[in-house]
């Protein structure tokens, strides 16, 4: 059952680290290459694909969007994400070329399986990316990559956000081998770098808590929250917005930290609480020193920062009112660590209110209708 913890959610949040590593176990040989054997779609088919369009819903659509940003990196075709109740009614462009990738936790949401069967009868392929064995999606898709989380039984989605991370990431790794759009080293080095994230979540998972918890107290009467990031931190941001007010029903909005001038930081007052998802300083340190940048501008108004950051970051430390830490990682493997924190911060908060965090109000673990 919860296994000694006091909800499921609880229990599946520290599952984070075994979602990613069973989702990781016998996708590539010994060699370092993906071998997504399950996956019966023709090599030439593959090597034909000229675009992605991923549908789903929620979490499982931010889960896409982080995708997106890896996959045309490494494969350099682009991918396009999309909400499926979007996609199914506005006469989208399908051709035999296009994999149509269906994330989805349950497999049944009906939103994502019409969508899957609009794209099919318009001739594209359609592979699922999906947590439930034998579920409707992946039934009628032409390929499944599953997602190894376990079943998850918390309404809001936790492990199963870093398994579609995870599976879309090999999905892509696999793509990037069939059409030479990568080094066999490079890949090697992105596969290097996923088989280390289970240790990174875990050290989250033992060492961040406390501090999440003070947070949550500290901030349990806060009537909204914003949610910034840039980059893989964006959709990371959306995702932590979505379970603050998935679960402990505080209103939330998440955007791109970019869009604050234009129009947002409008929204700025004395203690508003912002929580910025901060880039690694290495690497793609442009992006770092703009989420820094803006930062600071919020902080000139008032605002209550809660950073998620790097735990070499000293830029943070100097603005942030609370800063929830993560170990380095490369940029396109930070959302399997920043997402564990707002996790647990949700969670946090909707205990301290007194909620069922299990079983949400208005919600269903699955959406069986359109
Ligand atoms: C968020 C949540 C929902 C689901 C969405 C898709 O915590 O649970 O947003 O992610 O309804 O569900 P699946 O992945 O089952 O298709």
């Amino acid at each position: 059952e919860k296994g000694g913890w006091d909800s499921f959610m609880d229990k599946e949040i520290h599952e984070d680290p075994a979602a990613v590593q069973r989702t990781l176990l016998g996708r590539f040989d010994e060699h370092g290459d993906v071998t997504l054997d399950e996956v019966h779609i023709d090599e030439h088919d593959f090597k034909a694909i000229d675009k992605i369009i991923v549908i789903a819903c929620g979490t499982a659509s931010y889960a896409g969007q982080v995708a997106k940003y890896a996959i045309e990196h490494w494969v350099r075709i682009p991918v396009e994400v999309e909400l499926a109740h979007e996609f199914r009614y506005r006469d989208p462009i399908l051709t035999p070329r296009t994999l149509v990738v269906a994330i989805s936790q349950s497999g049944e949401t009906m939103d994502t399986l019409m969508a899957l069967r609009h794209a099919r009868e318009q001739g594209s392929k359609v592979l699922a990316i999906c947590n439930t064995q034998g579920a409707s999606i992946p039934r009628e898709s032409d390929a499944v990559l599953y997602t190894h989380a376990g079943p998850e039984v918390a309404v809001a989605s936790t492990k199963a956000f870093v398994a579609q991370i995870t599976a879309a990431y090999l999905l892509g790794l696999y793509l990037a081998q069939v059409k030479g759009a990568m080094f066999r080293d490079e890949i090697q080095q992105v596969l290097a770098s996923l088989k280390d994230m289970p240790a990174k979540i875990q050290w989250v998972l033992d060492t961040q808590p406390e501090a999440i918890e003070k947070a949550a107290e500290q901030m349990v009467d806060a009537k909204s929250f914003l949610f910034l990031g840039r980059h893989v931190g964006y959709p990371v941001a959306l995702e932590g917005a979505l379970k603050l007010k998935e679960i402990a029903y505080t209103f939330t909005e998440g955007f791109a930290a970019g869009e604050l001038k234009h129009g947002p930081i409008a929204l700025v007052d004395e203690g508003e609480p912002v929580v910025f998802i901060v880039p690694p300083e290495r690497g793609r340190n442009v992006l770092h020193a703009k989420v820094i940048s803006g930062i600071e501008e919020v902080k000139a108004r008032g605002a209550f920062i809660i950073a998620v950051a790097e735990r070499s970051d000293k830029d943070v430390q100097q603005y942030a009112d609370v800063v929830f830490w993560r170990p380095e990682c490369p940029t396109l493997m930070s959302p399997l660590v920043d997402v564990v924190p707002l996790q647990l911060f949700a969670m946090d908060m909707a205990k301290l209110k007194g909620y069922d965090v299990d079983k949400p109000r208005n919600l269903a673990k699955s959406v069986t209708v359109e």
